[in-house]
């Protein structure tokens, strides 16, 4: 395993292996107001929706995890199964790996046997500083190439960058390129946070570009400053281990996130939740808040090590659990979610 290939193996493990959430889950301070008269019969509800021209069977994207080691290829398989089977969306984790080495590419293009509605391509934006203009277009049609993707990832991972030893913190010349993508590619572009959440301001710059969508990926759940701590504490990296814990809960809470990018772009530019969900109730919550879309990781990742029919009982699970919380909301398709009445309760002062 060359360094890129151990490092995702290592993220996979450390998620698998450790507590690597954030300390507080703000989904828990969000509630959605029951209605005692529905006036919907449950099994009547409709979940499908459309995102980026794409129809899904429901409002949920497996979030970009994995491929680049020899093991992702199995996950990644396992986690297509279900999107086929429900219609869902899948991402893959940074491509970076099998653009370095052509050998990688099947751990990751192994989801283009499988007929899902949305498959999206990914990489970290600092790769992106790391190259020409000319190479970042042409490595970015590769990587689309590679799932055949229907929208292209730049991943804004600079916590990420910033604590881990091997850290590429590169942020100077990422938005000019984020720009220019958006123009040049066929393939409609996400702009995505893993953890640490865009602000109202950050959104305001990214609403005068061309992309198509935003994953506010927001703080509450997986966090990257955790995971990074635990693989410094393996090989005995007390600089690290520190920064890690320093930064575990950096970052724009994910129900805040949303709202704060909907006002900015006055909700012009469709908004995927991730960070933090962990069921169909807290996707409900992020579309009621104004995501079009709910993205999940971390939850997904066990099932995915064990089986095909693991994760099929865990997204099952999350879309009854939306089927339900959308029932007791008397609320009959996604579209209507935005009329659901919400609150923030305990300790939600960050709203
Ligand atoms: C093991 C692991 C690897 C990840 N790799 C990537 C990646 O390569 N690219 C990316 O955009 N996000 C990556 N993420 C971040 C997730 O897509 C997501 O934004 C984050 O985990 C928060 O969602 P969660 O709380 O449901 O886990 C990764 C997450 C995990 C757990």
């Amino acid at each position: 395993m060359n360094k890129t290939e151990n490092r995702k193996d290592e993220h996979v493990r450390v998620s698998l292996e450790k507590n690597v959430n954030a300390e507080y889950n703000y989904w828990d301070d969000i509630v959605l107001i029951h209605n005692a008269l529905p006036e919907i019969n449950k099994d009547d509800i409709d979940l499908s929706t459309s995102f980026l021209g794409r129809r899904l069977g429901a409002p949920i994207i497996i979030a970009s995890m994995t491929g680049g080691y020899i093991k992702a290829k199995k996950i990644n398989e396992n986690l297509a199964v279900a999107a086929e089977k429900y219609q869902i969306g899948m991402g893959v984790g940074s491509q970076r790996a099998a653009l370095e080495k052509k050998e990688l590419r099947d751990t990751y293009s192994v989801i283009k046997d499988y007929d899902i509605p949305l498959r999206i391509a990914n990489i970290g934006a600092s790769q992106l500083t790391q190259w020409d203009y000319r190479k970042s277009l042409e490595n970015a049609n590769e990587m689309i190439d590679m799932i055949d993707a229907h929208a292209f990832i730049v991943c804004l991972n600079f916590l990420q960058e910033a604590v881990m030893p091997e850290g590429e913190a590169n942020a100077k010349g990422v938005f000019d390129v984020i720009e220019k993508l958006a123009c040049d590619l066929d393939t409609p572009v996400i702009v995505k946070e893993s953890g640490a959440g865009i602000s109202y301001d950050v959104a305001c710059r990214l609403r005068d570009t061309n992309i198509s969508a935003i994953d506010v990926g927001g703080l509450g759940g997986t966090s990257f400053a955790a995971i990074e701590h635990y693989r410094a504490k393996i090989v005995d990296d007390k600089l690290h281990e520190r920064g890690g814990k320093t930064f575990w809960n950096w970052g724009i809470p994910t129900p805040m996130s949303i709202l704060e990018v909907g006002d900015a772009t006055e909700w012009s530019i469709p908004i995927i939740a991730t960070g933090g969900i962990r069921n169909g109730l807290d996707a409900a919550k992020a579309i009621v808040l104004g995501a079009s879309c709910a993205g999940i990781a971390r939850v997904l990742l066990k099932p995915a090590t064990k089986s095909k029919d693991d994760v099929l009982f865990e997204i099952d699970a999350i879309i009854k659990e939306l089927r339900a919380a959308m029932f007791l909301t008397g609320t009959s398709s996604i579209s209507k979610m935005s009329d659901v009445e919400w609150d923030v309760i305990g300790a939600g002062l960050w709203i």
